[in-house]
Order: C-alpha cells, then structure tokens, then sequence
C-alpha cells in the first residue's frame, strides 16, 4: 500500500533539490513566487537541502529560498561540500527533486541519486533524461517495490503534458503509435532554412548565440536528445523496455536547401520527425505536408499520439527552457501531492 504523507495538512511537504543550474533556480524561484498559491491549496513546501556539485545549502527546517537565490554561495546555509546522498538520508524529505546533467553513457550522477532516494522510501520527481535512457525499467520496479512514485513529465517537452495525459486521461485506451518533433534546435535550424533561407550554418550559429543549442551541438543536430525522448515515451507510454541502441538515427547535417526547396514546391516541410511503433523507432529527416499538426515551426515541440478509441491527439509547447522545466517538475510535485491525500482535487495553482 502506498504511504501517504503525515506531514501534509498543518505542516509541509519537505523537498530536496539536487541540481542548481538553470532549471534548479528556475523552480526555486516559482517555489518561491508561488509559496502563497500553494499554501491556499493546502500545500505548504519547505525545500530542507538544494545541492550543487561543490556543496549544498542545509536547513532542516527550511531554507529561505529568495535569499539563497540572491547571495548563492555566501548564504549562511551553504556548506562547502556536502553531498546528496548523506543528506536525503539526514534531512526531512518527502520528495527527491533531480536536475543534474543528462548522461547518457551511464546515467550518473542521476541514477545515484534516484536510486538512494527510492531506496529510502522517498518520492522523486526528475528533468534529468540520463538515468532514464540508461535504466527506466529498473528505477520503475524499484520505485513500485518501494511504494515510491517516480514522475519525469519535464524529461519530454518540458511542460508539455504528455505522461500526464497518458496516465490520467488514456488509461482504458491503447496508444498505437507517437510521433512528434522533439528537439527545440534542430526544429529552429530546419525553419530558418526553410523559412528564411539562412544556409545550415548560420542557423546552427544563431541557434548558439540564441542559447538554444550547446556549444557542441552534436547531441542535438544528430538525433541522440531526440532519439533519448524517444526512449523515454517508449518506456513510459508504451511499457516498453528500450534502449538508445534500439533508435535507428539520422541528424540534420545532411539536410541540404535544394532539399528542402524541392520539399517546398511540392506542399511539404523537412522536419526532423521522432516516430515510435510496436515494431519500429525512428528519428531522422521526414517530408510532412505544410497543413500537418507536426509542421510547428521554431524551437516548439509537438508530439501526436495516435490512439485506438480517441485518434490522434496533437500536443505542441516549448519543449525547453528553465522555467517550462521547472514548471513541468512542480507539476509533477503537486500530482504527488495529490495523491498522496495532501492536497485537494479539482484546484490549480495560479
Ligand atoms: N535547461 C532546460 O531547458 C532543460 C529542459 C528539459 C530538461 N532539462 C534537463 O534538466 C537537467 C538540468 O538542466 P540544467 O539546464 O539546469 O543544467 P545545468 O544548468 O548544467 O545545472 C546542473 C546542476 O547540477 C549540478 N550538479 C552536477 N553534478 C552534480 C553532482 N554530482 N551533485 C550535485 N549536483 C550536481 C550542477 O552543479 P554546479 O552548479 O556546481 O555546476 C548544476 O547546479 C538536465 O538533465 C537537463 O538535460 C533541461
């Protein structure tokens, strides 16, 4: 049987967060502007430990997030050093919020991390694809033998809805298949090119002055994130058990403008389309005609399920950024909450 919280109701429900970077401060700070919104749901948050990979800041009875998001290290909580694991043993804690850096060699430092967490009996909420793409399966059986919940909604097109949809909305009904673009920076390079005739390039150069692609941008312009998300909804949509080795990928870099401009005449857009069956797993450059729900433009996402008894049902939002993120992660905090008699049906936050 699942644990519900003693604490929720006239106390808190106690966070810590491991990971401080740009997603990490960005649900700090909506903890932090949302604290009364949240209070008036009944669900008051105290985050008792925020890590870093030098240190954390430490208070078990609840760090003041607004000040420590101002003075970072000079913070009278900081300790120099500290690590997670010790911690999520020591400190007050209902849920283990992961944002460290995707890996997608071995998963860590995240699948540590989760790992500890379920092993103590703790609920984890994650952004991190890494320990997902390397070992979903087994971090779900864990999670189940521990009565945990692991949620990992910011994983995929950050706040786009998608696992939640599944789990909430299409449980009688079977998904056949997905498809869906699911990098924000090659989607942008393909729409500059096409829409603007900007050479691969210099898309790929405003993409990084943007901040949108990584000074590497190999992972992204060659389908490894794409094929990642892939991975990931398989697993989680699907109740598959695959692996990154099972993605067939093709990148971008050989997508030339004489391609895209014959596309073009005759109706169609090159995207670079995610597309997952019971048989097949694929992402690589795709024709899509110009009226099709997958022809969003920009660094948007879409992802479509097709399902047996609802049909295709389109799904399109930023599938990155610091605040989408974290805005997908409480999302998926408040849902444990929910379920664990914490926090009242049929209300929103803001
Ligand atoms: N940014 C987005 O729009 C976005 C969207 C969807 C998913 N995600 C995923 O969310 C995760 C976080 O993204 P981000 O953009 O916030 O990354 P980031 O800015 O690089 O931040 C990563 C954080 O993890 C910390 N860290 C690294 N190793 C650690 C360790 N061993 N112990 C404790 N902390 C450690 C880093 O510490 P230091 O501060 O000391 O370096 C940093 O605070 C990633 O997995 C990313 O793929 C990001």
């Amino acid at each position: 049987m699942r644990k519900t919280y003693s604490s929720l109701g006239a106390e808190s429900l106690n966070l810590i967060l491991i990971g401080f970077g740009n997603v990490g401060r960005a649900l700090a700070r909506i903890l932090w502007e949302k604290i009364d919104r949240l209070r008036g749901l009944g669900l008051s948050i105290n985050v008792t430990g925020i890590f870093k990979s030098n240190g954390g800041f430490v208070d078990s009875n609840g760090l003041m997030l607004g000040e420590i998001l101002e003075k970072s290290e000079q913070h009278k909580s900081w300790v120099p050093g500290a690590s997670p694991l010790s911690h999520i043993e020591e400190l007050p804690c209902d849920v283990v919020v992961e944002m460290t850096p995707t890996n997608v060699r071995n998963g860590e430092p995240g699948v540590s991390f989760i790992r500890k967490a379920l092993e103590e009996g703790k609920d984890v909420v994650t952004s991190n694809k890494g320990p997902l793409v390397v070992s979903m399966k087994s971090l779900l059986s864990l999670a189940e033998r521990k009565g945990c919940f692991l949620l990992y909604e910011a994983t995929v097109g950050a706040a786009i809805p998608i696992f939640t949809v599944a789990r909430e909305f299409l449980r009688h009904d079977r998904i056949i298949c997905v498809e869906g673009i699911l990098n924000g920076t090659t989607n942008y390079i393909l729409s500059r090119m096409s829409e603007d005739k900007v050479s691969f390039d210099d898309a790929l150069r405003e993409a990084q002055e943007m901040g949108y692609a990584e000074a590497d941008p190999t992972y992204d312009v060659e389908g490894i994130d794409a094929a990642c998300k892939l991975v990931i909804l398989a697993n989680g949509l699907m109740n598959m058990d695959k692996h990154l080795s099972d993605v067939e990928i093709e990148g971008i870099s050989r997508v030339t403008p004489e391609m895209i401009e014959l596309a073009e005449e005759d109706g169609y857009l090159v995207k670079h389309v995610a597309y997952l069956d019971g048989e097949k797993m694929e992402v690589a450059p795709r024709l899509v005609p110009k009226n099709s729900p997958l022809a969003v433009g920009g660094t948007f996402n879409v992802i479509t399920l097709n399902t047996e008894l609802s049909g295709p049902l389109t799904f399109i939002g930023k599938g990155a950024g610091p605040r989408e993120t974290a805005s997908a992660i409480l999302a998926d905090i408040i849902t444990i909450a929910k379920k664990r008699g914490g926090i009242k049906s049929g209300e929103h936050v803001a």
